[in-house]
C-alpha cells in the first residue's frame, strides 16, 4: 500500500501534541468571543435552557444520529443518544445532537449506495459549519458506517464511533434464522413449492425481533468490525448486541473519551495510517466479511490520503484464514460472537499477524487493548491453526471482461464453480433477468454463466445489491442452489453463492460487460484470480463499435450530480471532488 497519510504513528503522535486550552477550542470563535456575533449564538443557546456552566471552556460534541422512524437498524439511536450525552457531561463537555440522514437498507431505493457519499458530505457538513470539538458518530446499517467515517475523516477534527450494534438471533419454530441469508434460503424453498404462505408468515415475523442490525456477516457487521479494527470505536464496541445493557454503557464510554480525545486532539489522520488500513483489512478477512466492504474501505483510505487499492486485499486474503464461524460463510451469528468473545478475541487470535502499535480512540494501541483478551466459544471464533476456511473471504479476479477489477467470496460459494467454464446467458438489466428467470422453458442448466449489466455506479444507477442473481425457477425446482454469476452490481454481506461482482469498469460505460452476448463462454478460475470471456479481441472490437451508449438517468438534481462525479467501484465510488486535495478553511463568523 502506497502510503500519504501522516508518517509518525499515533502512539508517538499521541505523547508529542500537548493538551489543548479552551481558547483552542473551534467552538471558542462561535461561545468565547467577545462581540454581536457570540452574543447571538449565546443569547440562542439560553433560548434552549442552556446557561455559560453548560458550554463555557467546555468541549463541544456533535452527537451525528441517524437515528429514524424508518430505520428499524437503529431503532435504539434515539434512546443511546441520551447514553452519550450522559457520557460526554460526566467527562466534561457539552453534548449537542445532530440528526443525519438515516440511510435505512431495506427501504431507500434504488440503493443506499446511492446515498453513501451524500452522508459522507452531510456529515461533513454539519461538523464544519456547527461550533462543533468533536464528534460522535452513531450508525450501523451498511452505508451508515462508512458515509459518517468518510464525512468525519474530511473534517478531519477528533471523532468516535459508536456502531449500533447486530440485534438478536432470529427464531422460527426453535430455528435459528440469519437476517437475509435465511430469507433468499426459505424464498428459494417457497419457490420450489417447499413451504406454505403460512410458514413463509411466520419466518417473515421471526427473522428481525429486535432493533440493531442484520446479526449476519453482513455488510453492516462487517463495516462495524473494520471501523473498530482501524481503531476508530472503542475495543470491543462492534460486537455487542443492540439490546445488551453493555450497549448504553459503551455509548456512555465514547461520550465519555470523545471529550479527552478534543483535548488530546486526536483527530482521525493520528489513527489512520496505512498500518491501521492493512489492520482492518485482515479484520475484514478474518471475519469473513462481506465484498461491499472492499468499496468502503478504499473510500476511507482515500478520504484519509492513504492511495489503496483493491490488490492489498488480494494480498492479505491469502495470508488471513477466516476464523469467525459466521453466517452466511459459517454456522453461527453475531450474537454468538460477542459470546465468544467478541471482536477484541478475534483480534487476540489474529495478533501475531497485526500490527500492534496502531493507536486508536481509545487512547492506548491495538496491542494494550488486547490485554486480558481470550476466546470463550472456539466453535464460533477458531483459531489461526484450525480456520473455517483457509481461503480469503475475498478474491479479487481480473481479465479481459474486467480489466480493473471484479471480487467474489469464494467461502461462501459452492466449490465446483469456483474454478469452472460455461456457456453465457445474458440480461441486458433487471428487469430482463427477473422475467427471464422465472420461465419454465428457459433453456439453462447448472453449468450455465448468468451475466446482468447495467447494475454498476452509473448504470443501477447506486450499484444496487443484484449481484446474488436468482437462480432460475427451473433449476432451483429441480434442487439447484448455486451457479456462477457475474455482475457489475454489488451483493448484500448477508447474500451467498458463486457471484462475482463490481465488474469494473461497468457495462453502462462501455466495461467490456456491455458486449457479452448469450452463448459467448466464460472461464472463471478463481484460485488463479483470472475471469474471461472467450471471444476474440477483434468480435469485442467490433461489437464495441456498434455499442451506443445509454442515455443519461437522470435529467436533474442529486442523480445528475452523482452521475457526473461518481468514480467505479475499483475507486470506491466516491465523487471525484471529494476526493481533491487542499484543505477547506474554517467558516467565517461575521
Ligand atoms: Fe440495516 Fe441490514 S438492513 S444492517
Amino acid at each position: 500500500m502506497a502510503g500519504a497519510g501522516p508518517a509518525m504513528t499515533g502512539a508517538e503522535g499521541s505523547k508529542m501534541n500537548s493538551r489543548k486550552k479552551p481558547d483552542d477550542l473551534r467552538s471558542h470563535r462561535w461561545l468565547g468571543v467577545n462581540d454581536l456575533r457570540s452574543f447571538g449564538h449565546r443569547s440562542r443557546l439560553r433560548q434552549m435552557g442552556f446557561d455559560q456552566p453548560d458550554w463555557g471552556g467546555k468541549p463541544v460534541i456533535g452527537i451525528i444520529n441517524t437515528w429514524s422512524d424508518i430505520n428499524a437498524c437503529h431503532g435504539h439511536l434515539r434512546a443511546r443518544a441520551e447514553d452519550v450525552k450522559r457520557g460526554v457531561l460526566q467527562a466534561g463537555g457539552f453534548p449537542l445532537e445532530l440528526p443525519a440522514m438515516s440511510l435505512a437498507e431495506p427501504f431507500v431505493k434504488p440503493s443506499t449506495m446511492l446515498y453513501r457519499n451524500f452522508l459522507a458530505m452531510e456529515a461533513e457538513e454539519l461538523l464544519r459549519s456547527h461550533p462543533i470539538d468533536g464528534a460522535v458518530l452513531m450508525g450501523g446499517c451498511d452505508k451508515t458506517t462508512p458515509g459518517l467515517v468518510m464525512g468525519a475523516i474530511s473534517m478531519g477534527i477528533p471523532a468516535i464511533y459508536v456502531p449500533a450494534g447486530p440485534m438478536l438471533r432470529g427464531n422460527w419454530r426453535g430455528e435459528t434464522l440469519g437476517s437475509g441469508s435465511d430469507a433468499w434460503k426459505y424464498w428459494d424453498e417457497k419457490r420450489a413449492g417447499n413451504i406454505t404462505d403460512d410458514e413463509w408468515g411466520e419466518i417473515e415475523g421471526g427473522i428481525s425481533r429486535s432493533f440493531g442490525t442484520c446479526m449476519v456477516m453482513g455488510t453492516a457487521a462487517t463495516m462495524m468490525a473494520i471501523t473498530e479494527g482501524l481503531g476508530l470505536a472503542l475495543p470491543g464496541a462492534s460486537s455487542i448486541p443492540a439490546p445488551d445493557a453493555n450497549h448504553a454503557r459503551m455509548c456512555a464510554a465514547a461520550g465519555r473519551r470523545i471529550v479527552d480525545m478534543v483535548w488530546e486532539d486526536l483527530t482521525p489522520a493520528r489513527i489512520l495510517t496505512p498500518a491501521a488500513f492493512d489492520n482492518a483489512i485482515r479484520v475484514h478477512m478474518a471475519m469473513g466479511g462481506s465484498t461491499n466492504a472492499i468499496i468502503h474501505v478504499v473510500a476511507m483510505a482515500r478520504r484519509a490520503g492513504i492511495a489503496l487499492d483493491m490488490k492489498r486485499f488480494d494480498q492479505i486474503s491469502r495470508e488471513i484464514p477466516v476464523l469467525a464461524n459466521i453466517r452466511p460463510s459459517g454456522k453461527y451469528l453475531m450474537e454468538d460472537f460477542y459470546y465468544a468473545g467478541g471482536l477484541r478475541a478475534l483480534m487476540f487470535e489474529l495478533a501475531e499477524r497485526l500490527d500492534l502499535s496502531c493507536i486508536t480512540v481509545s487512547g492506548q494501541t491495538v496491542g494494550e487493548n488486547l490485554r486480558g483478551t481470550q476466546v470463550h466459544l472456539r466453535p464460533v471464533i477458531r483459531s489461526l491453526d484450525d480456520p473455517v476456511s483457509t481461503s480469503g473471504a475475498t478474491a479479487v479476479l481480473t481479465g479481459n471482461l474486467a480489466p480493473r477489477g471484479c471480487v467474489m467470496k469464494p467461502p461462501a460459494a459452492d466449490k465446483r464453480l469456483l474454478k469452472h467454464r460455461g456457456p453465457v446467458i445474458a440480461f441486458e438489466d433487471y428487469n430482463h433477468m427477473a422475467r427471464e428467470v422465472e420461465r419454465d422453458d428457459l433453456e439453462v442448466t447448472p453449468d450455465h454463466v448468468l451475466v446482468l449489466k447495467n447494475a454498476g455506479p452509473k448504470g443501477g444507477p447506486g450499484m444496487p445489491e443484484w449481484g446474488m442473481l436468482p437462480i432460475p425457477r427451473k433449476l432451483v425446482k429441480a434442487g439447484v442452489r448455486d451457479m456462477l454469476r457475474i455482475s457489475d452490481g454489488r451483493m448484500s454481506g448477508t447474500s451467498y453463492g458463486a457471484c462475482i461482482l463490481h465488474v469494473a469498469p461497468e457495462s453502462y460505460v462501455g466495461g467490456p460487460l456491455a458486449f457479452v452476448q448469450t452463448g459467448d463462454e466464460i472461464e472463471v478460475d478463481a484460485e488463479a484470480r483470472r475471469i474471461h470471456l472467450h471471444v476474440s479481441d477483434e468480435e469485442l472490437a467490433a461489437r464495441r463499435a456498434r455499442w451506443q451508449p445509454p442515455p443519461p438517468r437522470y435529467p436533474r438534481g442529486y442523480g445528475a450530480m452523482f452521475s457526473a462525479h461518481i468514480g467505479q467501484a475499483d475507486e470506491g465510488c466516491d465523487f471525484d471532488y471529494l476526493l481533491a486535495g487542499g484543505k477547506i478553511p474554517e467558516p467565517e463568523i461575521h
